[in-house]
């Protein structure tokens, strides 16, 4: 009795030390290896921040760095170059090992020291040393009475895969560029590298475009918005409009750069297009026809036209759109064309015959074929939704697996490279509780156990060459449902954090009780950073009340 008492407290005992452990080591995305080491590092009064490498670009993260602890703790570090001993060092590590987003973090009570390659790689040493340290660390005012202290331990970590992304439709609801930057930092903070910029929808066309200008003028505004369950078809009456001018976007695209994030812009064709025909009506099915962006959400028959107009309106929209966008990548969109109208048309029927195309499916790829022709021609890749797998996959098309999984393993197949982000996991719009308990979303159920479910590799159904092509995994938040950015926030977190980690924690080393053990204690940082995360502190629940004044139309 007496030996299994002790038994008992001895296992009490473990299971806590574990927890504790678990707790202070409660990284989001983990990592690939950690060791925990006893004792920790205590920030000094004047902490210093020494960069071996004289690089301006490892210096700049470094104050970045500095900057931050500054803000929480109200000491700002010395940045120095050059060696030093004890602090926080900076060293440079010759490779290949930890490649480009690659480092090692050992902390020790004397010393911290961030090895990398790459800048990359230490600003996720950074992001990792951060959240070693007490939440508030994330505040952007000084918290007194914290004990600036960091458990010691040894890092070794790199991504899973090299495409970590979320896209974000500015389409359906317009946010401002002070809420796009937040999105970033926060893709930052989970180390994220991809933010997809989905640009252009059927309800507003939201970037500045100098040759077209009606686009920002006409395409930009709809009259009205369709509010609550699509099937109650109940409009607000208000005009709602708003886009990004040129400079908004470069100074979007500078920050992004500065985290480590690239920016791809998704220009929709030749679908999702109702927006630009309410100002070109000549590049559609009928010049005449009187067209305003759409109020109602769903898929639209009126599409873009294969003609030389709409050839040349688009290599002319691109051609703005690339120099303001250095991303390999151009998303062109190809997905939920209706082929209603091209079936109808005369002009669409002889342009099949000629070119020998035997259905519309191979309209649209002959469509998407021109568009990578002229955006490879500029020493860019297309990237589309799986849509453009019909009708023939376009010679240098990079697929983004949304209806499933499926869509990605056939274009692997064929040599391609793939994005996954199927509706199943990796679709943030879908409800993450009972309904009942919910804002009205656009359906489905995906709570952040499922999300977490997720394994982008394919290995059963490729071979490991073909596995090579699935660069990764993306997140999707469309908006139809989110007209704040407070429900952005809500619906987006702490969903994503799952799907980062999906995308950069080895698969054998993932566990939902783990992670969201982990995310427990990561709240506590999202609460600083004022993330209005499904079950937030600070927001609780979902304040955005529709608009009394609506009407059935
Ligand atoms: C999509 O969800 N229509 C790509």
């Amino acid at each position: 009795m007496k030996k299994s008492f002790l038994l008992l407290i001895a296992l009490c005992v473990t299971a806590l030390a574990t927890h504790a452990q678990t707790n202070t080591y409660a990284l989001v995305p983990k990592p690939t290896h950690l060791e925990a080491r006893s004792g920790s590092y205590t920030l000094p009064a004047k902490p210093t921040i020494a960069v071996q490498a004289a690089d301006p670009e490892i210096s700049r993260i470094a104050r970045m760095l500095a900057d931050q602890l500054a803000k929480a703790t109200g000491s700002a570090p010395v940045v120095t170059t050059g060696k030093a001993s004890g602090g926080i060092s900076f060293v440079s590590a010759k490779g290949p090992k930890l490649g480009a987003e690659g480092y090692t973090l050992t902390v020790s009570p004397k010393q911290i020291v961030i090895t990398a390659e790459q800048p990359k790689g230490f600003f996720y040493g950074v992001q990792s040393l951060m959240q070693l340290m007490p939440a508030a660390v994330f505040s952007p005012t000084k918290v007194s009475g914290v004990a600036w202290t960091v458990p010691a331990c040894t890092i070794e970590d790199q991504p899973r895969y090299g495409y970590r992304g979320s896209m974000l439709d500015v389409g359906r609801y317009f946010y401002p560029v002070a809420f796009i930057k937040k999105y970033i930092d926060l893709l930052a903070v989970h180390k994220m590298n991809t933010f997809h910029w989905h640009l252009t929808e059927d309800q507003g066309w939201r970037i500045e475009i100098k040759k077209y200008p009606k686009l920002t003028e006409v395409s930009s505004i709809r009259p009205k918005t369709m509010v609550g369950h699509y099937r109650d078809k109940v409009y607000d009456n208000k005009p709602y409009g708003g886009f990004y001018t040129q400079d908004e976007v470069r100074d979007v695209v500078k920050y992004a750069q500065e985290r480590f994030v690239t920016v791809i812009p998704e220009i929709e064709m030749p679908g999702h297009s109702v927006a630009v025909l309410a100002a070109y009506p000549e590049l559609g099915s009928n010049p005449d026809k009187t067209l305003t962006p759409s109020p109602t959400w769903g898929v639209h028959d009126d599409v873009l036209f294969p003609r030389e107009e709409t050839f040349t309106f688009l290599e002319n929209v691109l051609t703005e759109v690339m120099a303001l966008f250095p991303s390999q990548y151009i998303h062109i969109g190809g997905d939920e064309c209706p082929k209603t109208q091209w079936k109808q048309s005369k002009f669409c029927q002889a342009l099949m015959k000629e070119k020998g195309l035997k259905d519309e499916h191979e309209l649209q790829s002959y469509f998407i074929q021109r568009i990578d022709k002229f955006v490879t021609s500029k020493g860019r890749r297309i990237i589309g939704w799986d849509e453009i797998l019909e009708g023939g996959l376009s010679p240098n098309a990079t697929v983004m697996s949304w209806r499933g999984i499926n869509g990605g393993i056939a274009a692997a197949r064929q040599n391609h490279d793939v994005i996954m982000t199927p509706t199943t996991y990796c679709y943030l719009d879908y409800y993450q509780a009972d309904p009942k308990t919910q804002p009205v979303t656009i359906g489905g159920l995906l709570p952040i156990e499922k999300v977490y479910s997720f394994n982008p590799s394919v290995t059963d159904s490729l071979t490991a060459e073909q596995s090579k092509h699935v660069l990764g995994v993306q997140a999707n938040v469309w908006s139809e449902y989110m007209p704040t950015t407070h429900s952005v926030e809500y619906m987006a977190y702490p969903r994503l954090i799952a799907v980062a980690e999906t995308g950069w924690t080895p698969q054998d080393a993932r566990n939902i009780d783990d992670f969201k053990q982990r995310l427990e204690t990561h709240k506590k940082r999202l609460d600083f950073l004022k993330v209005n995360y499904f079950g937030a502190p600070i927001n609780n629940t979902f304040q955005y009340v529709w608009p009394k004044e609506t009407a059935k139309k």
